[in-house]
């Protein structure tokens, strides 16, 4: 970025208030952060447990940061957790920015609870820097709506529908994942950032993360052919992120060779299917969803596919076992509990019970203390 003290393609480790004090203003496209949620959560550098006004103190000090280096058609989005997801809207709104939505991402797999509601969401503000003028490309964001892939609707729109503010097609990267990192216990889904990039940025935007973690953000940018730099507070993590980013080639201009497909365009399609929400079984033979679908591919990869090269495609997919698994997408087939897998099972549910009474017991004693 000209004139700006700050080089594109980067990734720098320092502390993320300084740096963003120091760069020059106006120079960034879209700005994404995922804070540390004060929650004691274990980092290499940074202390998770602050007083409450401090922590936020904390957050507004970035956030002015990053508002101040933004553009001003600029977005900003920050991912947060449910203890202090007002405190930041307020923050936001305080500087200045304009909420556009307030995203709820739902996962499964939340942490078992006992005592409440098991938590399986986290809060995404979207802000703009300015209240009307901004990048927003919904035509890369759609897949099919219920009107195509129920009814087979032809009179629904050909591009297909927008994803509502609550997004639960992401789940979170799991140890089995192939994106996987494994050196940082926070790290988003690149499905996740790479609906934000492609919504909120055009190729060769600056596109900056300032609490990178394990460098998702940049992968993603990089991928997507957008211009990144990242700032985390911990060599390790920034070592990391760095060869993470070496492993990553810039798909943006990538098209299919015959059968060959740019792995981002097959990542890209597999995610639709994940948006789509149905079964292979059921999708493949409706021909106006997979029209929907090469229609939204087509948009997002700037390739040209249509709905015959998808269907091909997703079958390939799916007999590869390749295909994200979605909720009841296999026929169920009854299990015998008279077989050894059956005991097993029978015995580990009295172990639970056996725990559980426990647990009982030792609360139900605490209360009658009371
Ligand atoms: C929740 S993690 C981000 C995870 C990331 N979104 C990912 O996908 O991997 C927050 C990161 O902020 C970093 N951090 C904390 N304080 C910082 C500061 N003052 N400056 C820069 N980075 C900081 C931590 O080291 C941590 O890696």
């Amino acid at each position: 970025m000209e004139g700006s003290g700050v080089k594109v393609d980067t990734i720098y480790c320092g502390d993320a208030c300084e740096l963003l004090e120091q760069w020059a203003p106006g120079k960034v496209d879209l700005a994404f952060a995922d804070p540390p949620y004060n929650i004691g959560y274990i980092y290499d550098k940074y202390q998770d447990d602050l007083p409450d006004q401090q922590y936020v103190a904390w957050c507004r000090r970035w956030m002015a940061g990053c508002q101040r280096v933004l553009k001003a058609d600029g977005a900003f989005y920050i991912a947060i957790g449910d203890d202090f997801a007002a405190d930041l809207r307020i923050v936001g709104r305080e500087l200045g920015l304009h909420l556009r939505n307030w995203i709820i991402w739902h996962y499964t797999f939340g942490q078992n609870t006992r005592a409440k509601f098991a938590r399986a969401h986290t809060h995404i503000l979207y802000f703009t820097k300015h209240p009307d003028r901004f990048v927003f490309n919904d035509r890369l964001l759609r897949y099919p709506s219920a009107r195509h892939t129920e009814y087979q609707d032809l009179r629904a729109s050909p591009l297909g529908r927008l994803p509502d503010d609550v997004w639960d097609d992401f789940p979170r990267v799991c140890g089995t994942f192939r994106e996987r990192a494994g050196f940082h216990g926070c790290q988003l889904p690149e499905a996740l950032l790479t609906r934000i990039i492609l919504a909120s940025s055009n190729p060769g935007d600056v596109v900056l993360d300032p609490l990178l973690g394990s460098g998702t953000t940049a992968v993603v940018a990089k991928r997507l052919g957008r211009k990144y730099v990242g700032i985390d507070i911990s060599e390790e993590y920034v070592g990391h992120a760095r060869e993470r980013l070496k492993q990553v080639r810039d798909e943006s201009r990538a098209q299919p060779q015959g059968h060959r497909w740019p792995e981002l365009h097959e990542d890209m399609l597999a995610q639709l299917y994940r948006e789509t929400k149905v079964s292979a079984a059921n999708l493949l033979p409706n021909e106006v969803a997979l029209r929907v679908i090469a229609a939204s591919l087509s948009a997002r990869t700037g390739a040209q596919y249509d709905a015959g090269q998808v269907r091909e495609r997703l079958q390939l997919l799916a007999d590869k076992n390749k295909l994200p698994k979605l909720p009841n997408d296999t026929a169920f087939v009854a299990r015998s509990h008279v077989k050894s897998e059956g005991k097993r099972y029978v015995r580990q549910v009295k172990r639970w019970e056996g725990r559980r009474g426990k647990a009982e017991e030792s609360r139900g004693g605490a209360r009658n203390a009371i």
